[in-house]
C-alpha cells in the first residue's frame, strides 16, 4: 500500500464540530480515486505508535482539484478531535492511498439516477458522489436526503444550496432535522423506514432502476436494507458504507467454533513473519502487539485496508460485512477481524 506526506492546502471550518481538510497533490502525481474512496490518516498517538483513522473523500475527483476529507468531531476521540484542533494550511499529514468499495464511478455507471440517504458526517462520501454524477453524467437526477441533529450541524449547508441552484431540475435536498429549533419549517426527527418510504415516493423514485448509496449511523442503513428488501431491490443497486462497525451478536457458541491458541504465517513486504495468536486475539492484534507493521485502518472489518489473502489453512472472520461473497470465496480475509481456526495458516498481503 502506497503511503504519502500531504501538505495541508487550507482548512475549512464547514460546522463547530466538523472541518475539511484539503490537500495538495503530491509534486510528483497527482492522487487519482473514485467518489465515494476514503484516505486512511495516520497520526502519532498517544504512546507515540501510529493511530490510523479513515476519512471518505469529500472531493469530486471529476470537479475539484484538491483532495479534501471532512472530520466530525467524536466525543472523546482521539484522530477526529486531533484533525479539527490541531492541523493548520502548511502542515503535512501522513495518508494511505485512497481505497474503499462505495463507489461511483461515472464511466461505468449503468444505471440513470441517484438516490442519497445520509446523516451526520455520512455526507462526505454523498457529498463526492453528487458533485461528480452531477458534473459528469448530465441526464442523471441526484437525490439527497440528509439527516443532521440541528439546524447547525448541517455539513455542506451552503454548498448544497449552491448545487441545488447550478443544478436546477437535477439535484434536489431533504434535510431532516432531528433536534431542530422552532424556526425550522423542514422536516423534523431522524430518518427511519416509514419517512424514508414518503420521501422516496415525493422523489418519484424509480426503485426498479437507480442506485441507491446509504452512509450514516447504523439504524439508517439497516433501515434501508429493509427497504431494499421490501422493493426487491438487488445489492448491485444498493451500495453502503459503515463508519461504525456492526454490533456483532453471534457468539462463539452459536457459530460452533472455538477458538484456539494458534501459529500463524503472515507474507508482507518481501517478508514472512511467523506469530502466536491467542484466542482473544484477531491476526492483526497479534501482529501490531510484537510490533509486527501489517497494513490497517478501521481495525473493524469495514475499510479492506488489511486485506490478505488466505492460501493455506482456515479462518474465521468476526464480520464479513467488509468482502463481497466472490473475494471470500477467493480465500479474502481482513486481518483485523480475522482468528485461525487450524495450524499452519498462511496470509499473504499485497
Ligand atoms: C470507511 C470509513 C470512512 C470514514 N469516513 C469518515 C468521514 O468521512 N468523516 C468522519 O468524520 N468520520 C469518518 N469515519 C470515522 C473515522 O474513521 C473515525 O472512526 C472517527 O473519526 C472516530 O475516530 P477517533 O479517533 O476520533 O475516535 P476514537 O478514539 O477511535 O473513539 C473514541 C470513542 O468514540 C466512539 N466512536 C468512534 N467512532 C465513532 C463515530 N463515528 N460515532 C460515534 N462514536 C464513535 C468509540 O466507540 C470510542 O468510544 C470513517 C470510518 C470508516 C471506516
Ligand atoms: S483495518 Fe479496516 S477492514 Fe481491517
Amino acid at each position: 500500500m502506497k503511503s504519502y506526506f500531504l501538505q495541508v492546502k487550507e482548512v475549512i471550518r464547514e460546522t463547530e464540530d466538523t472541518v475539511t481538510i484539503l490537500f495538495w497533490h503530491p509534486l510528483s502525481e497527482q492522487i487519482k480515486y473514485s467518489a465515494g474512496q476514503f484516505l486512511t490518516v495516520s497520526v502519532p498517538g498517544p504512546d507515540g505508535k501510529k493511530v490510523k483513522r479513515s476519512y471518505s473523500m469529500s472531493t469530486s475527483p471529476t470537479s475539484d482539484t484538491a483532495v479534501g476529507i471532512t472530520i466530525k468531531r467524536v466525543p472523546n476521540g482521539l484522530v477526529s478531535n486531533y484533525l479539527n484542533d490541531q492541523i493548520k494550511a502548511g502542515d503535512f499529514l501522513e495518508v494511505i492511498e485512497p481505497m474503499g468499495n462505495f463507489v461511483f464511478n461515472p464511466a461505468t455507471f449503468s444505471g440513470k439516477n441517484l438516490i442519497l440517504i445520509g446523516a451526520g458526517s455520512g455526507i462526505t462520501p454523498l457529498m463526492s458522489i453528487a458533485k461528480t454524477a452531477l458534473k459528469a453524467n448530465s441526464d442523471t437526477k441526484v437525490s439527497l436526503f440528509y439527516g443532521s441533529r440541528n439546524e447547525n450541524q448541517v455539513i455542506f449547508k451552503k454548498e448544497l444550496e449552491v448545487l441545488e441552484s447550478n443544478y436546477q431540475g437535477r439535484f434536489n435536498v431533504t434535510h431532516i432535522i432531528s433536534q431542530s429549533t422552532d424556526t425550522w419549517v423542514g422536516l423534523k426527527g431522524r430518518i427511519h423506514q416509514a419517512n424514508t418510504i414518503l420521501w422516496l415516493k415525493e422523489i418519484d423514485a424509480d426503485l426498479k432502476n437507480d442506485h441507491i448509496y446509504v452512509c450514516g449511523p447504523e439504524e439508517i442503513i439497516e433501515n434501508t436494507l429493509k427497504i431494499a428488501e421490501l422493493y426487491d431491490i438487488p445489492k448491485e443497486r444498493m451500495h453502503y458504507e459503515r463508519f461504525n462497525a456492526p454490533v456483532n451478536t453471534e457468539s462463539e457458541s452459536e457459530t460452533g467454533d472455538e477458538l484456539k491458541k494458534q501459529t500463524v504465517t503472515v507474507k508482507y513486504d518481501g517478508e514472512t513473519h511467523e506469530f502466536v495468536v491467542e484466542p482473544h486475539q484477531t491476526i492483526l492484534e497479534a501482529a501490531l502487539d510484537l510490533d509486527i507493521e501489517l497494513p490497517y485502518s478501521c481495525q473493524a472489518g469495514m475499510c479492506t485496508a488489511c486485506l490478505g489473502k488466505c492460501t493455506s489453512g482456515k479462518i474465521k472472520m468476526d464480520e464479513e460485512e467488509g468482502l463481497t461473497e466472490k473475494e471470500i470465496e477467493q480465500g479474502y480475509v481482513l486481518t483485523c477481524v480475522s482468528h485461525p481456526m487450524t495450524e499452519g495458516v498462511i496470509l499473504e498481503i499485497d
